[in-house]
């Protein structure tokens, strides 16, 4: 297993945030069809909020970039203040310039009967868009990447998962008084280590735990990230108090 595993830690979360605002932007100047995966959750936020800023008051043109989505709930309507897919409009792709066209999520309405349809749907058009160049991703307390929740296969493709309790617990503060939709669409690990490079973001003490067991614990289905390991270009992306848990990778 060949793995050049990049750490970079950095003092504050926004420092962080701009430093690969700044990075999708030149690489964006440098292929305007870049072909993005990108995460939702209060990981991404400031980087979010940086490539919008770089967009409105230095030009920079995503309107070419391709985005693939990792995760939506299911069900979920995409008005939903809930959903990943208003989040993300609402966060980076209009704000940002993106063209609707060019940016793809996994349904939250598509029907219990052809969500498998739309799975490989989606899977073919990751591959039909050449494949995604960068992939972004956050890390949750239990290790896992999208949903794909502890016990996920390495082999996994994009499909309907079970959400685990602790993720479902933490979502709801924000859903009150709903419930947390006890399903989601995910890439599967096998579409995330398909691209061609991964950018991992985890900030504050609460993913020093996930950031030390995917980084330097057993390499397995307990610890989704530890998959991780077997990509030949992982950068991890940290704050300090991200790092808290690592004792030898630093
Ligand atoms: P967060 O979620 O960015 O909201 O912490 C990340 C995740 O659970 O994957």
């Amino acid at each position: 297993m060949t793995s050049a595993v990049q750490i970079e830690v950095y003092a504050t979360s926004a420092a962080a945030s701009l430093t690969c605002a700044a990075e999708a932007a030149a690489r964006a100047a440098a292929e305007p069809e870049l072909v993005l995966g990108l995460p939702t959750g209060s990981t991404p936020r400031q980087l979010y909020a940086e490539m919008v800023r770089l967009h409105r008051a230095e030009g920079a043109d995503w309107s070419r970039v391709r985005v693939f989505n990792l995760d939506e709930y299911w069900p979920i309507d995409p008005g939903s203040v809930h959903s990943f897919a208003r989040f993300m409009r609402e966060q980076l792709l209009e704000p940002g310039g993106f063209d609707p066209a060019r940016t793809f999520l996994p349904s939250g309405t598509v029907e219990r009967g052809a969500v498998d349809r739309h799975c490989a749907e989606y899977e073919a058009a990751i591959a039909a868009a050449g494949g995604i160049r960068i992939q972004l991703l956050g890390i949750g307390v239990n290790g896992h990447l999208g949903f794909n929740e502890p016990g996920s296969s390495w082999s996994t493709r994009t499909r309907l998962v079970e959400l685990a309790e602790v993720t479902r617990r933490r979502a709801a503060p924000s859903f009150f008084p709903d419930p947390v939709p006890t399903h989601g669409i995910s890439m599967g690990l096998a579409t995330v280590l398909d691209a061609e490079e991964i950018w991992v973001l985890a900030f504050g003490a609460e993913k020093a735990e996930a950031v030390a067991a995917a980084l330097e614990g057993p390499v397995g289905v307990a610890c989704p990230a530890s998959v991780l390991r077997a990509h030949p270009r992982v950068r991890w992306v940290l704050d300090e108090a991200a790092t808290a848990r690592l004792t030898r990778s630093r």
